[in-house]
């Protein structure tokens, strides 16, 4: 259920360091996210460094492993949108379907190449340096039902560079790529579902 206030509220499901949700934070301190608001953060793991970032700045946080619990403190918290920022667990088809254009994960790896199952974290470096591509990047999609598989918003070019380690071009990437496509895809996204809502349901491209 979309909740009828101006700003568009956002949860930001993660399980580790938070990096991409501290982006995130950053760039609504600095007025770069108008059209919405991060108001939950979820970790399915309770040591997640990211609960911490939230924390840091008065953001409500949970720790929920079951997926129904998680939609239940989305609905409580009349979470318009979810960002997947590093979350690792397989969401299924029906909270996908809830949120139909309303979720969106950040890959590091210009999709369609190094995605998928298993194609994660640090293992998606690996693949880029064992295949010896001379760019990769990351991509902010849209999630449905097929894992990485949803509708490209944005993507960011990274060189790889000749002595480059899985760890080295994983911290470029975030950098140069993550860390800049995912707050921008965010203020994309929530500024797309108010139009919608305030044109009254009618949704313009
Ligand atoms: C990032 O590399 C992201 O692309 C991937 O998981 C990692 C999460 O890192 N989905 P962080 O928790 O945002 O630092």
């Amino acid at each position: 259920m979309l909740n009828d206030g101006n700003l568009i509220r956002v949860a930001v499901l993660i399980s580790g360091g938070g990096t991409n949700l501290q982006a995130i934070i950053d760039a609504s301190n600095n007025n770069e996210l108008p059209s919405c608001e991060i108001v939950l953060v979820i970790s399915n793991k309770k040591d997640a460094y990211g609960l911490k970032r939230a924390e840091n700045v008065q953001i409500k946080t949970e720790v929920l492993k079951d997926e129904n619990q998680i939609l239940n403190a989305l609905d409580e918290n009349m979470i318009d949108m979810v960002v997947l920022a590093g979350f690792l667990k397989i969401l299924s088809k029906d909270f996908v379907k809830r949120f139909q254009n309303r979720i969106i994960n950040i890959h590091p790896s210009l999709i369609p190449s190094f995605c998928g199952k298993g194609a994660y974290g640090i293992k998606v470096h690996e693949m880029a340096l064992s295949y010896g591509v001379k760019v990769t990047g990351a991509t902010v999609h849209y999630v449905n039902e097929i894992a990485d598989g949803g509708k490209i918003i944005f993507q960011k070019a990274v060189e790889v560079k000749e002595d480059d380690t899985p760890e080295r071009l994983q911290k470029r990437v975030m950098q140069q790529a993550e860390w800049v496509i995912l707050p921008k895809a965010v203020e994309f996204v929530a500024k797309k579902i108010l139009n919608t809502r305030l044109n009254g349901g009618k949704s313009f491209e």
